[in-house]
């Protein structure tokens, strides 16, 4: 079947990589945030216990291209909704890009008829319309003249992860911070050091990597109300015990007391106590000497002396220390005196940031 998956925007080719060496099946970029690839269910499982940087997966219902909101219609009835959806709530909702004379809501609402008609004419039944907590969610994507309604097979965003019992001021995603490791190449056999690591989401998404351990080991995702899945065999591999944990060396550092209380609730609670050192120690000032630095520098909308200061400061200690690769999250790049070998811009809420890439 064509799946569809949802992740930090920028980073589609990072996590088609991980698709790809998850499932052995090419990925492509969908659009924006969004890839697209080829998968059975066991693969659906899969992604679902073990992918680090994916949000949601969907299941391709329909793709066509279409001009007026009666081809979006037209197509959505060629889908076989009443094998696919059960008898229970459903909601759509629409992203439109591009020009056109309708709005998003517009395609929601056809979409949303068409499966109605297209339940009603198969088995006799209305389907209940729920926009608020549907027991199925369907999404519609118009890019330009493409139209592509998937059928959403995980409910709850995979990004949010069990550990996240002490919120940081400016924390990053998992996902995000995985997708960072990722670009670092980072490997268990690998020094890793997050010189300011906040409340820790850097090193425990590393941590849990090199020990393979399962990023939401308690997720129940929708594709259990959908007819074809069976989600006691999706439990059953991710209690499964993950083959290959290794010993690794990752050091978190802040020179905030708080951050770093907060950073040992978010180990402990992954479970990771003993397996990440969380340090006093002010990047402006103290040695480097690691295979990666991975980091999100703390930054904020106005930039101010000391952010400049700092931003100094850690660029002279990179080039000072023994580093193999350093990977930063920033909205202000041109602060760092680092001669990046690769960046990605990404959306950062209403911000732009960059991840600066320096191999040295
Ligand atoms: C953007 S936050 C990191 C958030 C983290 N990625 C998370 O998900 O929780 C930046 C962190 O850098 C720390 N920081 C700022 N200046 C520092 C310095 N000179 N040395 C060490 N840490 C510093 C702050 O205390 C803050 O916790």
């Amino acid at each position: 079947m064509r799946l569809l998956a949802t992740t930090n925007g920028g980073l589609e080719s990072i996590a088609a990589a991980e698709v790809e060496e998850l499932l052995g099946s090419d990925a492509s970029v969908h659009h924006r945030g969004v890839i697209e690839f080829r998968g059975e269910v066991e693969d659906v499982y899969e992604l679902h216990y073990r992918a680090r940087s994916l949000h949601r997966v969907m299941a391709v219902l329909v793709d066509d291209r279409v001009g007026t909101l009666a081809d979006v219609y037209r197509s959505t009835r060629t889908a076989e909704v009443a094998a696919e959806l059960p008898e229970a709530t459903f909601g759509v909702v629409g992203t439109r890009h591009g020009s056109h004379e309708f709005t998003s809501v517009d395609v929601a609402e056809r979409v949303g008829q068409a499966v109605i008609d297209a339940y009603r004419d198969a088995t006799g039944t209305r389907l209940p319309v729920d926009l608020d907590d549907p027991t199925v969610r369907l999404e519609a994507y118009l890019h330009d003249d493409r139209f592509t309604l998937g059928i959403d097979l995980t409910g709850d965003s995979l990004h949010k992860r069990p550990y996240r019992v002490c919120e940081h001021d400016a924390p990053i995603r998992g996902t995000l911070a995985y997708a960072m490791l990722r670009i670092a190449g980072y490997d268990a056999d690998d020094r890793l050091i997050d010189p300011m690591a906040g409340s820790a989401t850097i090193p425990i998404e590393a941590a849990l990597t090199a020990e393979n351990r399962v990023p939401r080991p308690e997720f129940e995702p929708a594709f259990g109300a959908l007819p074809g899945y069976d989600v006691d065999r999706f439990r059953r591999l991710r209690e499964t015990p993950p083959e290959g944990s290794a010993a690794h060396d990752i050091e978190a550092r802040d020179r905030r007391r708080r951050w770093r209380r907060c950073g040992r609730v978010n180990r402990d609670a992954a479970g990771l106590s003993g397996a990440i050192d969380i340090v006093d120690a002010d990047a402006r000032s103290a040695a480097i000497d690691a295979d990666c630095v991975v980091t999100n520098l703390p930054f904020g909308i106005r930039t101010t002396e000391d952010v400049r200061a700092l931003y100094a400061d850690v660029s002279d200690r990179l080039a000072e220390g023994d580093v193999g690769r350093f990977v930063g999250l920033t909205t202000a790049p041109e602060l760092l005196d680092v001669e990046p070998t690769e960046r990605y811009e990404i959306p950062y809420g209403r911000l732009e940031a960059t991840i600066v890439v320096r191999e040295y």
